[in-house]
This record gives structure tokens, C-alpha cells and sequence, in this order.
């Protein structure tokens, strides 16, 4: 568990020695495959496990999957549906457990060294090695990604967690003048928009979209080092405390500007309610962007962003990643490597992370053709980073054993669903989930 508990301190120590002004270098990748002249490499086939299914999503992988073809590879699509990843880790279990595991899988996280202490996954430290990883990647970002010493995963981005989307039509109609920066004025707005005739919060009602909007509550009501005490640490005295009391009491009373609809929506149907002026507000990670940006919407114009109230100087980071599976075939391995340097490549960081939504894990990168959203991501990451505001999502698999992850998240599922579970209950529940 040190692992887990260290995490976002160790990041920010990282950071720090890193991130200042280190200018982007040109990526030390292999060259492109030759053009015509040379003999044609033989066409592996590399099956990937990925859940970017929705609207938006799948225009990001489709970024992988011909990066992987450029270098003369075949892309076999393993995409399992299912926000949040819950889905395709059942289903990658079972694949696994039959001895027949894919080339490479979404997984990230403390998940990453369970799959490592399971014997199963490969070095790609050639690669990594060859390409100056350690320098390219904030510290703590290389060492999850890493088993023994070796390179088991490459990360892919930064996803910030602790956001809050809008309608800016929904808002002016409602006399709503501004994005709301604290719980207190967030409910002003709400309540405006309620009268309007609009949803005032789009949700959907899946216990790690449930748990999303908790761990935003609980980072914008305690702040982060409460936050890291309770849900990082998982300290019994923070879950008991009465900042607990008020960030469930701040969670329940969110449900009442959700519409009956919301049990069992997927996130980016509930983004869509955003999207089609039918809610104002949702809280939720920025692959949310990813679906404003396909709808062909701006920030600023179609769409806003902000941080969740209260959040501001803090930032719940998410970083997608890739383990590789042990393989016999030679050309898979290889095939492996050429994922995980088109993975880092700077190319395939620029691009992917434009229509993911998240930024580029590759420290310095330029940010100049990103969007506003991205923007304030990147420097808020490097802020928040040198304040203690930066850290780990329990939602999105960051800081916490999955087995135990689930078990808080069902908790507070369970209070978010039965209105008649009273908070002092759920701080009971939360504690012996997280015991
Ligand atoms: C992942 C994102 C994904 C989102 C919705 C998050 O946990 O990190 O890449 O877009 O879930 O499935």
C-alpha cells in the first residue's frame, strides 16, 4: 500500500524538478519505416484492449490504430463498452485466466502492479530505455508504469478529473451570470435553472460516475489534504470527521437537481443532455471534452469549463495506460515496442490528447494548438503540483487496490441511491469498505 499512499506526493516531487521550463526536444523515436524501397514488414497482428467506445471516443483510438499500421502492423480492435473501464476488466480477466491475453490492455494505476505480480506482463524497456522515458515522464508517472525496474505499461495522457461542464444558452436563460466557484453558489444556479425548466445537473447514475461527482464534493468541501487523508490514505478519523458529515450532506442534496431518468445513463448520454440544452451543468473527467469537441462545439462558445467548486487550486489526475502481455511470438514483442513508442511519440501525444480531451503525460509539451480547457489543465497540473493541491483519482483507478476501490464506491453509491440512509450510516459503510 506505500505504493498507492505515495503516489501523489511523490508526483509532485517529480514535477517539480521536471516540469519547469523544459523545453519540448524532438522525439527521440525510430525513424518512420522507409518509404517504397524498402522490403515491406511482415503485418503482425496487434489486439488491443481499449473501452473508448462513446460518441467520441473511438476517433482518439483510431489515432493509435493507424500510428500502429504506419509502422506496418495490423490493428485488431478489442473494444469492450463500458464508461469507466468496470466492463473491460472482467472481461480482460477472463481472457487472461484462459491463457489467452491480448497484446496489450487499457489498464492503469495500482491495477498495473497487480497484473505485474501476477507474472504476466512484459518489459518494453528497450523501448523506454532508447527513447529517454525517464526523462520524458514526470517521475512518478514512470515508476507505476514500471515492475522491478522494468517498463510494463506506457502512459498515454493526463486526464483531469475534477471538472464542471456547462451550457452557457442553459445559463443565460436561467439569469445564471457565471460559472459558479464555490458549493454555496453552485446551488444558486442550480435553482435558477431548475425554474427555468432545465435540468440543472446532468447525471448519470453509475456507481463510478456516482463517485466522480463524490470525489469532486469531497475535494471542494475538505480541500486536498483532507481529501488525501480520507480517501487516499484512508484514514478512519477523516471518514468519521464532520467534513465527511458535510461532503456527503453536500452529495445528497446534488440529487435534487437531477432529473428520474438519471439511474444507469452512460456519461457521454449524460453529456449529451450538456451538449443539446436539455441541463446545465455535469460534473465529470475531461474525456467529457472529447464529446463536446465531436459535437463540433468550442469552450467559450458551444460549451464552458471550470474546475468543480471549491477545486480550483487542485487538480484529480487520471493517466490512461497501456500493459503489455507476455508473448512467445518474436514479432509480437516487437510488434509491442512499436505501440508503446507510437505511444510517447510527440506525434501521437499531440493529436490523441486534442480529441481525448486530457493533455500530453510527456513533460513540456507545447501547448500552443490545444484548446482553452487544455490549457488551463497543463498549467494548472504544474501549480497545483508545486501547492500540494495535486492528486490521485480513487474514481478512475489512481490511489486506491482496485477490490477496495469498488467496495467505497458501492457505499456511496448505496447512499446516493436509498434517500433514507442516513450520512452518519454512510461514514459507517465507507470506513469498513475501506478497512
Ligand atoms: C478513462 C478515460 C475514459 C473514461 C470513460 C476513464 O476512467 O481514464 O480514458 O474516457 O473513463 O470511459
Amino acid at each position: 500500500m506505500k505504493f498507492t499512499h505515495t503516489f501523489g506526493a511523490a508526483l509532485v516531487a517529480a514535477l517539480l524538478a521536471t516540469a519547469c521550463g523544459k523545453k519540448e526536444e524532438a522525439a527521440p523515436v525510430a525513424a518512420a519505416p522507409a518509404p517504397a524501397a524498402a522490403p515491406a514488414p511482415a503485418r503482425t497482428s496487434v489486439e488491443v484492449l481499449h473501452y473508448w467506445t462513446s460518441g467520441g471516443e473511438p476517433k482518439s483510438a483510431a489515432e493509435l490504430k493507424a500510428m500502429l499500421e504506419a509502422k506496418g502492423h495490423e490493428w485488431k480492435d478489442f473494444a469492450v463498452a463500458g464508461g469507466g473501464g468496470d466492463n473491460a476488466m472482467t472481461v480482460l480477466k477472463s481472457r487472461a485466466v484462459s491463457g489467452n491475453p491480448p497484446t496489450a490492455a487499457q489498464v492503469k494505476g495500482p491495477a498495473i502492479q497487480e497484473w505485474a505480480n501476477e507474472g504476466m506482463l512484459a518489459s518494453i524497456d528497450n523501448v523506454a530505455q532508447a527513447e529517454k522515458w525517464d526523462e520524458l515522464l514526470p517521475k512518478v508517472v514512470a515508476d507505476v508504469m514500471k515492475s522491478n525496474g522494468n517498463y510494463v505499461a506506457a502512459p498515454v495522457n493526463v486526464h483531469r478529473v475534477n471538472w464542471m461542464w456547462a451550457n452557457p444558452e442553459v445559463l443565460k436563460q436561467a439569469g445564471v451570470a457565471a460559472m459558479p466557484k464555490t458549493w454555496d453558489e453552485f446551488f444558486v444556479a442550480a435553482d435558477k435553472i431548475k425554474k427555468s425548466g432545465n435540468v440543472a445537473l446532468a447525471h448519470g447514475g453509475q456507481n463510478w460516475q456516482d463517485f466522480t461527482v463524490f470525489e469532486s464534493v469531497v475535494l471542494g468541501v475538505g480541500g486536498p489534504e483532507f481529501y488525501t487523508n480520507a480517501l487516499v490514505k484512508l484514514d478512519p478519523a477523516a471518514i468519521a470527521s464532520p467534513t465527511m458529515t458535510k461532503a456527503l450532506t453536500t452529495f445528497r442534496k446534488l440529487k435534487g437537481y437531477t432529473d428520474s431518468a438519471s439511474t444507469g445513463r452512460d456519461w457521454n448520454m449524460t453529456t449529451a443532455m450538456v451538449i443539446g440544452g436539455k441541463a446545465g451543468f455535469q460534473f465529470m473527467g475531461d474525456w467529457a471534452k472529447g464529446e463536446f469537441t465531436a459535437a463540433g462545439q468550442k469552450p467559450g462558445e458551444g460549451f464552458l469549463c471550470a474546475a468543480a467548486p471549491g477545486t480550483a487550486n487542485a487538480y484529480t489526475f487520471n493517466v490512461d495506460s497501456f500493459i503489455m502481455f507476455k508473448l512467445k511470438d518474436e514479432a509480437a514483442q516487437k510488434a509491442q515496442g512499436d505501440l508503446a513508442s507510437a505511444i510517447l511519440s510527440t506525434e501521437f501525444q499531440e493529436v490523441f490528447n486534442q480529441n481525448k480531451g486530457s493533455i500530453p503525460v510527456r513533460l513540456g509539451h507545447d501547448m500552443a494548438k490545444f484548446d482553452d480547457c487544455a490549457k488551463l489543465s497543463a498549467t494548472d497540473f504544474v501549480e497545483t503540483a508545486k501547492s500540494g493541491g495535486l492528486v490521485p483519482s480513487i474514481a478512475h483507478g489512481m490511489a486506491v487496490e482496485p477490490a477496495k476501490a469498488g467496495a467505497i464506491q458501492d457505499a456511496v453509491t448505496q447512499f446516493w441511491n436509498d434517500d433514507k440512509l442516513s450520512v452518519a450510516e454512510a461514514q459507517k459503510r465507507i470506513a469498513a469498505a475501506a478497512k
